[in-house]
């Protein structure tokens, strides 16, 4: 059994990034203002790799500490030490993937031991990658959902944290069951975060445990 999650006894720093829309991460923000995040947490800096994300232009509107690093065209360790510098410099305990559709260097990853967390919408291992509601749908499963891991070298792999499922439903489309996801996820990476940062649990393998408070 290892024990990777020290208590915390102070705000924890999250640092956000994001390439799109940034659901989530309202749904973090939103949480941390008057939800089961409050005083647990709070957002260091939001980062984007795309220009023109939605969710950076909330982010800005909402006055946090912003950066952007555009990814396109370059080299992926290089912009890792980017966005890893800017992590550092907001002094960030944990690193929230929120839509980062960018895979992460090695480098970035063992920087961060164990404190990166991402939110897939599929139960994995199901379903890895880009369009995991619509592979889903047409798989045929009638049951979907999301999943907050922590994240290791491979692709949607690491911990997993909660895992939320719902029923697939004969008049879903691949659309209308993607959203249905969604509703899951804003709340489900809240209560993954506040678990984290909570710094009660530990790995038995591959599992995550809960340590009861004592
Ligand atoms: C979310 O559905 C998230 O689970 C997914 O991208 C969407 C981002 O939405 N992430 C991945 O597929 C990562 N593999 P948002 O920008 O509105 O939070």
């Amino acid at each position: 059994m290892s024990r990777p999650g020290a208590a915390q006894h102070r705000v924890a720093r999250l640092g956000i990034l994001l390439s799109g829309r940034g659901s989530n991460f309202l749904a973090i923000a939103k949480s941390i203002e008057s939800g089961s995040l409050k005083g647990l947490a709070d957002i260091a800096v939001v980062i984007a790799n795309v220009e023109d994300a939605p969710g950076l232009a909330a982010a800005r509107e909402l006055g946090l500490p912003t950066a952007l690093f555009v990814s396109k065209g370059r080299k992926r360790a290089e912009h890792d030490a980017d966005v890893a510098a800017c992590l550092s410099e907001h002094e960030v305990d944990l690193v929230i993937l929120a839509g980062y559709m960018r895979l992460l260097s090695p480098e970035f990853i063992a920087a961060f031991p164990n404190r990166i967390l991402n939110i897939h919408p599929s139960l994995l291992p199901a379903f890895t990658g880009l369009d995991a509601q619509t592979q889903a749908f047409e798989y045929g499963c009638t049951v979907a959902g999301c999943t907050v891991h922590f994240v290791d070298e491979h692709l949607d792999h690491g911990v997993i944290i909660l895992q939320r499922a719902i029923p697939v439903l004969e008049t879903d489309d691949a659309h209308s069951l993607a959203e249905r996801i969604l509703v899951e996820e804003h709340t489900a990476y809240a209560e993954a975060i506040a678990r984290v940062v909570s710094g009660q649990y530990c790995f038995e393998g591959r599992r995550y445990l809960r340590i009861a408070e004592a």
